[in-house]
C-alpha cells in the first residue's frame, strides 16, 4: 500500500554544490550517498521529517537523467511514493493496463524502485519505492505540500486515485486566481492539483506553455516565518518579505529555485 511520499527527485548538475545548500544551508541530514554505476548518477537522499529530497547528478552523457538535465536545466525530476510491496503496486498496475517504464522492480537509491511512465499520471514521472529495512524513518512531519498543475481536473483526479490511491477531500478556490486547488493527503503531505477554472488565469496560460507538470517546489512548514526568513537572509540569501498565502490562514515566503538547485522551498507559517 502506498503510505506516504517517500522523496522528490531533482537532478543537478553537481550534487557537491547543491549539497552546499541542502545540507548546509537548510540543515537537512545526507541518509544516502552513492554513485549508481548502471544508471550512470550520483544519488545523495536528504531526510526532510517523513520525506526526503534527492539529488541527481548524471555521471554520464548518454543517459535519461543526463538529457533531462540538458533539455529542462535544474528542477524536479520525479515524484517518489514509499509502498510496503512494489511488487504487488506493479502486478496490480500491469493488471489495469497502466504504461510503466518499469515492469519489474529494480534496486535504486530508495530501495526496489520502479517507474511509472508520466503519460499515465498527467506529466508527472512517478517513482515507486519500498526502502531496505535500514532506510531512513521519521515520525515528523516533512513536506507540507506538493502542487501539480493538470488541464484536465477529473482525468487527473481519477488517474491518481486509481494508479497511487490519492483522493481530493478538500477543494480551495482562491480569491480572483482563476484556478481550483484539489487537496490530496498523502501521509502528512498534501498533494495538490492546481486546475485553472478560467481561460485567461495565469494557470492556464502556464498549462499552455509548458503542459501538465508538477511544480518544481516543496512547502516547508515553519512556526516562525519572519525568524526563518531573517536567519536565511542572514545566510545570504534573497526571500520576499512574508505575504498572505493562497492557502486559508496561511503567510508564505519562498527561496526561490534559482537560488535552491530548481527545487524552489517555500517557508508557510500556518495560523492555527
Ligand atoms: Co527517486
Amino acid at each position: 500500500m502506498i503510505d506516504r511520499i517517500h522523496h522528490v527527485g531533482i537532478v543537478v548538475h553537481s550534487a557537491d554544490d547543491a549539497l552546499g545548500f541542502f545540507r548546509d544551508t537548510l540543515g537537512l541530514h545526507v541518509t544516502e550517498d552513492r554513485v549508481i554505476d548502471e544508471q550512470g548518477v550520483r544519488g545523495v537522499l536528504l531526510a526532510c521529517g517523513e520525506n526526503e529530497i534527492e539529488l541527481l547528478e548524471p555521471t554520464r552523457d548518454d543517459t535519461g537523467v543526463a538529457r533531462f538535465l540538458q533539455s529542462r536545466g535544474q528542477t524536479l525530476h520525479h515524484i517518489c511514493f514509499n509502498t510496503d510491496d512494489v511488487n504487488a503496486e506493479l502486478a496490480r498496475l500491469k493488471a489495469m493496463g497502466v504504461q510503466l517504464i518499469d515492469e519489474e522492480p529494480r534496486d535504486g537509491l530508495a530501495g526496489r524502485i520502479a517507474f511509472i511512465h508520466p503519460k499515465a499520471m498527467h506529466g508527472v514521472l512517478v517513482e515507486l519505492a519500498t526502502p531496505p529495512d535500514r532506510g531512513h524513518v521519521s515520525t515528523e512531519k516533512g513536506f507540507d505540500h506538493l502542487a501539480v498543475s493538470v488541464a484536465d481536473y477529473v482525468a487527473a483526479q481519477e488517474s491518481w486515485k486509481h494508479i497511487v490511491g490519492l483522493e481530493v477531500v478538500n477543494e480551495i478556490h482562491p480569491e480572483g486566481r482563476g484556478m481550483v486547488i484539489g487537496q490530496m493527503p498523502c501521509g502528512q503531505v498534501m498533494v495538490e492539483l492546481l486546475a485553472a477554472t478560467t481561460p485567461d488565469s495565469p494557470l492556464a496560460q502556464r498549462l499552455m506553455e509548458q503542459g501538465e507538470r508538477a511544480s518544481s517546489m516543496v512547502a516547508i512548514e515553519v512556526k516562525d516565518l519572519d525568524a526563518e526568513v531573517a536567519k536565511y537572509r542572514a545566510k545570504g540569501l534573497t526571500l520576499p518579505d512574508p505575504a498572505v498565502g493562497v492557502l486559508p490562514n496561511s503567510r508564505t515566503s519562498t527561496i526561490s529555485a534559482e537560488q535552491a538547485f530548481g527545487l524552489a522551498i517555500q517557508l508557510i507559517e500556518f495560523k492555527r
